[in-house]
């Protein structure tokens, strides 16, 4: 069997190194550069770099390809569409792939309520409308959001994201009456003393009565936006029994549930929302990444009577529902049919789980290994006791791993999460090739720290 992994220099090469060198003289420092490498072509789960290294990508453009790099659909229909028009702004004349992405949309989100959907640029973008139509809705203004989420990186969304460095360091002050409370985060639940395997000690509705006693009132709250399994903030699903606690806590108080469904939507997590999972039927869902399948594209959906709450003209943008992106995304939705991708996402899943729970028979550093369907990570400690977050080491397995051509994500507030974004249309072969690299990359940087 020939590899994936071909690697004609030193990952990064020359021609790698000189363009990340005019960028750094280009382009601020501020926009991270997660790796050091330029690329040329992208195809599937593989990517080639400006040496002809050719690599495999399990970062997914940071979940943004569930359905592959060019899926042959996406682009044929990108084509179509090009061919047509690119351009006339939604909000001036109506055209037909907008409006049926929006019923498709309607039609496929948990719940057979009524349902509208509008069309952003970006998750940061869909997350801020969400907010608008629930104040809109409700006549309220507090936004209840959760410790190590993230949602974005424009003004509210900031405020409503977590982690400090380096997203919001020196960009407050932030939007207001934004309040947060703590994420069922088992692994480091200071309560349970960090035994799993039990029911979450904060799904009962006297610990959110208590946690809402000193944080704000649930009368004055417009929504609680939650991802229901922490994307940048480090994969960790939030227990069920949490969430079925929460909604109804929502749901008696008058507050609108928006699912943050940005990164573990588009089939990633073995459903196609996160939310099936957990038999929540949220009142908005926010969306983005994967629907377009590389085309930059958000949606919000959600109950009609919420999302027809704005005036005319109160929502809408310039580029918002592009038609290249909603014949992208129409695209897309037809791929996770025919080629089953959430289901897809389940089995890739199971074998990334099982190579991770096996490594961390071997390697203490593991401390947890979490997550549903394909959206897998594993938490990377100094000692499975104190369980102290061990950045450094996270860094040191993603170079290496880079070094052995593959392309590999941290996560998490503590930067010690390494998480597997791999495109759902990699092949088995192609999903065992990348573990293998990870695999051998671990191996050696752990025979590195040994104490002699
Ligand atoms: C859960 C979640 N919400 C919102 C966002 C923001 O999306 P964007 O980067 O497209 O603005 C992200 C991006 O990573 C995300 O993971």
């Amino acid at each position: 069997m020939t590899s994936a992994i071909r690697l004609r220099t030193e990952v990064p090469g020359p021609n790698s190194r000189a363009l990340l060198a005019r960028r750094a003289q280009a382009v601020p420092r501020g926009v991270p550069s997660v790796t050091p490498i330029a690329i040329v072509h992208a195809d599937g789960a593989l990517v080639t770099d400006a040496d002809g290294n050719q690599l495999i990508d399990f970062s997914g453009g940071i979940g943004v390809v569930n359905t592959g790099h060019r899926h042959p659909s996406v682009v044929s229909a990108v084509r179509a569409q090009l061919d047509r028009f690119a351009h006339v702004c939604f909000p001036v004349a109506t055209y037909e792939p907008y409006v049926e992405l929006a019923e498709r949309l309607n039609r496929i989100t948990p719940g057979d309520h009524a349902k509208r959907t509008y069309f952003l640029n970006s998750g940061a973008e869909a997350v801020e409308n969400a907010v608008k139509v629930a104040r809109a809705f409700t006549g309220r203004q507090a936004i209840v959001c959760f410790e190590h989420g993230f949602h974005g990186r424009t003004n509210l969304a900031l405020a409503l994201t977590s982690k400090v460095m380096p997203y919001k360091k020196g960009f407050g002050p932030f939007a207001p009456e934004v309040y947060r409370i703590p994420f069922p985060y088992c692994y480091r639940c200071e309560r349970a003393d960090g035994r799993q395997g039990g029911p979450c000690c904060m799904a009962s509705r006297e610990m959110l009565e208590r946690t809402f006693a000193s944080t704000v009132d649930p009368e004055s709250v417009a929504a609680i936006i939650m991802e229901l399994e922490l994307g940048e903030g480090g994969f960790v699903p939030a227990p069920k029994e949490y969430v079925d606690e929460l909604a109804k806590f929502a749901r008696d108080h008058g507050i609108l549930f928006i699912a943050d469904e940005i990164q573990t939507g588009f089939g990633r997590t073995g459903k196609l929302f996160a939310c099936e999972h957990y038999g929540l039927v949220p009142d908005i869902i926010t969306i983005a990444k994967s629907l377009a399948g590389g085309f930059p594209l958000a949606a919000v959906t959600g109950r009609a009577d919420v999302l027809d709450a704005p005036q005319p003209g109160g929502l809408g943008g310039t580029f918002g529902g592009n038609p290249l992106a909603c014949a992208a995304a129409l695209a897309v939705l037809d791929i996770m049919d025919t080629e089953q991708l959430p289901s897809r996402a389940a089995h890739m899943g199971e074998r990334i789980r099982a190579r991770f729970c096996a490594w961390a028979g071997r390697h203490p550093c593991i401390g947890d290994v979490r997550g549903l369907g394909a959206m897998v990570g594993m938490e990377l400690v100094q000692d499975r006791v104190a369980k102290v977050p061990d950045k450094p080491l996270t860094g040191r397995l993603q170079r290496a791993a880079l070094e052995r051509g593959v392309i590999l994500l941290s996560a998490g507030t503590y930067g010690n999460i390494v998480r597997v974004l791999a495109p759902l249309t990699t092949s088995d072969e192609i999903l065992e090739e990348g573990l293998d690299a990870v695999e051998q990359a671990l191996d050696q940087i752990s025979a590195e720290i040994k104490p002699a």
